[in-house]
């Protein structure tokens, strides 16, 4: 088994979409360069959502303008949120190389989340899954509520099995499996990945893991003993959903790189400039960061 994680770095869509107040654009951008500066490779950077639903996610399209031309010709990768055909077009007509569809394991949620049924969801997730292959664009699937739902509590660990293997049936290149609300616990997340990785390659299993109930470094640390080499973060833990009542921050990045390094993981990203990307937008946001690693370095230095 390779010993070499992918981060995924969603803290410029999952976080900053849960902000209250506007994050500019120009202020985004530069985090998004900071993160790459630090040697991320993949960063979700926005979401072709409606801004009425998602209005901090609006500004996307000039996002995703400045990383595509500016990036290219590189091998740094660019997800961003589709839920619709609308959002597939948008997608494509700025150029966008990756997507990620992001369907539930809970109804309730479902409907809240994106105003359809799991049945529903997948109807259109087909529509652009055939629309996706025809422009050669990279779908990664994401499922909410695998530990559990904000509306319905536990979700049986068979309808998660169930909505993640139609997720992954679908052609996606990567399944993320989100704990939404931050409720999962270690043996639960294990005997999750136990029954996927049965009719699933566990190199396309990713893990999202909030953490509300502070247990997504102990989560992460199973999921890594269960071989699971790609997991989703968020600088400076920024983060939250804004269809999820009391979900907070994503898993901070500083804080999974930090574990990971002292494991002896590789992901080729330098951690004091990730906490300089961390700093950056916490100064911005006025705000400590939201990361262990982020503050314990922050106070040996002085900062603090
Ligand atoms: P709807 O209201 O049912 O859509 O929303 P509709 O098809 O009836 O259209 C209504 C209006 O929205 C129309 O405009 C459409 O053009 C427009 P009007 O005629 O009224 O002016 N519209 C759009 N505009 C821009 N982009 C689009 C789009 N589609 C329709 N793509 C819809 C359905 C799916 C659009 C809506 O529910 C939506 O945007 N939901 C997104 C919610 C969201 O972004 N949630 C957060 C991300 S998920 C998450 O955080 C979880 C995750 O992190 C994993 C985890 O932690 O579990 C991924
Ligand atoms: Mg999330």
């Amino acid at each position: 088994m390779t010993n070499n994680i992918t981060l995924v770095e969603v803290g410029p869509r999952d976080g900053l979409q849960n902000e209250k107040t506007q994050v500019p654009t120009n202020i985004k951008i530069q985090l998004i360069e900071k993160l790459i500066d630090a040697g991320h490779k993949v960063i979700e950077i926005g979401g072709f959502v409606s801004p009425k639903w998602v209005p901090q996610l609006a500004d996307t399209p000039a996002i995703v303008d400045h990383f595509t031309q500016k990036h290219s010709q590189s091998d740094l990768r660019f997800p961003v949120l589709v839920p619709n055909l609308k959002g597939f077009q948008d997608a494509l007509n700025h150029k966008a190389k990756e997507i990620a569809i992001f369907g539930a394991a809970s109804e309730s949620f479902s409907l809240k989340n994106i105003n359809a049924s799991i049945n529903e969801s997948f109807e259109r997730f087909k529509d652009i899954m055939i629309e996706a292959k025809k422009n050669n664009i990279k779908v990664r699937g994401y499922i909410s509520c695998v530990m559990g739902c904000p509306y319905e509590g536990d979700i049986p660990l068979s309808k998660v099995v169930d909505v993640s293997q139609r997720m992954f049936d679908l052609g996606c290149h990567e399944i993320s499996l989100g704990d939404t609300i931050g409720v999962g616990t270690p043996n639960k997340v294990k005997d999750l990945l136990k029954a996927l990785k049965q009719n699933i390659p566990v190199s396309k299993i990713g893990v999202h893991f909030h953490d509300t109930y502070g247990q997504a470094l102990a989560n992460i640390l199973i999921s890594l003993e269960q071989d699971i080499r790609i997991i989703d973060t968020s600088v400076s833990g920024l983060g939250g959903c804004p269809y999820a009542k009391g979900a907070t921050g994503n898993v901070a990045s500083e804080d999974v790189l930090y574990m990971l390094n002292g494991m002896g993981f590789e992901t080729k990203i330098d951690l004091p400039k990730l906490i300089e990307a961390s700093q950056f937008i916490s100064n911005f946001l006025k705000r400590p960061p939201n990361s262990k690693v982020s503050l314990a370095f922050l106070a040996k230095h002085g900062i603090l």
